[in-house]
């Protein structure tokens, strides 16, 4: 080896040692870069948003869901079918008279209906929002390809008019129009619209509500009393009574109790039911990915919500098979020794266990 060859050859060497050296810091680099973000994930989406503007994937969301972790929507999530889907002629019609008596059921229904006077005044569409359209807002998508369905509530195998006429008479705590006429069919006509693309058995993300973790603790009404008054009386009032249109006949802000709002009997009336949907609907406005309220916050507003006064209805007819009753239904008797009080508020986990026992018990 003459003295040129080795000069190249100690050059040769320096050179790939920088490299390596270079190679391995980026190495270094990355991997706390990615430590970091499994870490923190909001930093990422937070990146997100800034390098991906025309579709954000995650919208800024306020600062008390900042400490959730972060809420994700499946690219291929059911969506709503597009108005222009709506055939022409009589079909078309009676999916649209459909429509309208869900979101103004009020309108055509209500105390001063110009239909038929039947309901207390509320929308389908003020729990079923946007028309039954809204992911975790009690959304319609699976509602037709899932019937006919036995009904725990009930025993009986049911038929979609008798869902219908269920939340008739429940959460409009009213009476049901003769379902074999215009209106309840003209209802099941836009709700086969809405989820005509849906299978039976289809697994739907964002269907009816959120299920929030339970808490060990019950919900605490006095704590949730607080929550209504710096977030939900400016809409639905000092009483919970809501606020009337201009016209007097149907809501601008449904009420939330008293004896213009949904029954006991209401699906509304079972905490997990009401407690997820707040969670991702209210204060109006707010989403799945941008909750206003922390879980906590939504079951206390839920447990003041319901431990308020609001119209009775007899349900000894409800339930009958205790073992299929729901741990959040709060009137007895049941299946196991929790009270009427634990079944209405919670701690909801032990009753979930003492439930499980049963179950396997008893199969
Ligand atoms: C006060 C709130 C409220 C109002 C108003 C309301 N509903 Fe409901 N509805 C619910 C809740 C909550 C559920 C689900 C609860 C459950 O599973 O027990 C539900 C369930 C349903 C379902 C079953 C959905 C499925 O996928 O299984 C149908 C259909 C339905 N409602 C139709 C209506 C119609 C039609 C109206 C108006 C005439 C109406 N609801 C008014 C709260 C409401
Ligand atoms: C900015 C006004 C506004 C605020 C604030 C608000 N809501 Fe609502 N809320 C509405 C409207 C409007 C509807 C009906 C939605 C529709 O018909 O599309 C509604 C519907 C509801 C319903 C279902 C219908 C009923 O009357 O039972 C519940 C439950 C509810 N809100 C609870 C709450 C709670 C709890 C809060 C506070 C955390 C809250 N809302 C804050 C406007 C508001």
């Amino acid at each position: 080896m003459d003295k040129k060859q080795k000069r190249e050859l100690i050059k040769a060497v320096i050179f790939i040692t920088r490299s390596m050296m270079m190679l391995s810091l980026i190495i270094v680099a990355c991997i706390a870069i990615l430590v970091f973000s499994l870490f923190n994930p909001h930093s990422v989406q937070k990146v997100l948003l800034k390098s991906d503007l025309k579709s954000p994937v995650i919208h800024p969301v306020s600062a008390t869901a900042w400490a959730s972790a972060p809420r994700i929507i499946p690219s291929d999530v059911w969506k709503s079918p597009d108005e222009s889907t709506i055939p022409a002629g009589k079909a078309g019609d009676m999916i649209r008279y459909g429509k309208a008596l869900v979101t103004c059921t009020a309108k055509y229904l209500g105390p001063q209906g110009s239909v038929a006077h039947l309901t207390n005044g509320m929308n389908c569409q003020n729990c079923h929002l946007a028309g039954g359209t809204k992911l975790f807002g009690n959304n319609f998508a699976g509602f037709i390809a899932s019937y006919p369905k036995l009904s725990g509530r009930s025993g009986k195998v049911e038929p979609a008019s008798e869902r219908i006429a269920e939340c008739f008479e429940r959460s409009l705590s009213g009476k049901v129009p003769d379902t074999s006429k215009k209106e309840i069919q003209s209802i099941l006509a836009y709700m086969k619209w809405i989820g005509k693309d849906v299978k039976k058995g289809q697994k739907l993300f964002g269907n009816s509500t959120e299920k929030l973790a339970f808490m060990d603790k019950p919900a605490d009404p006095d704590k949730g009393k607080q929550v209504f008054t710096m977030k939900c009386q400016s809409c639905h009032g000092h009483n919970g009574e809501g606020m009337l249109a201009a016209d007097k006949k149907s809501y601008t802000y449904p009420p939330l109790w008293g004896k213009h709002s949904y029954n006991d009997g209401a699906g509304m009336y079972r905490m997990t039911n009401l407690a997820g949907f707040v969670k991702n609907n209210m204060p109006f406005g707010a989403t799945y990915q941008s909750p206003q309220l922390t879980n906590e916050e939504a079951w206390n507003v839920a447990a003041f919500i319901n431990s308020q006064p609001r119209p009775h209805r007899n349900q000894d007819n409800d339930w009958k098979d205790l073992k299929k009753k729901p741990i959040d239904f709060p009137f007895g008797p049941y299946a196991d020794a929790f009270s009427e009080k634990q079944h209405k508020y919670g701690p909801f986990k032990p009753i979930k266990y003492a439930q499980k026992e049963l179950t396997n018990k008893k199969s």
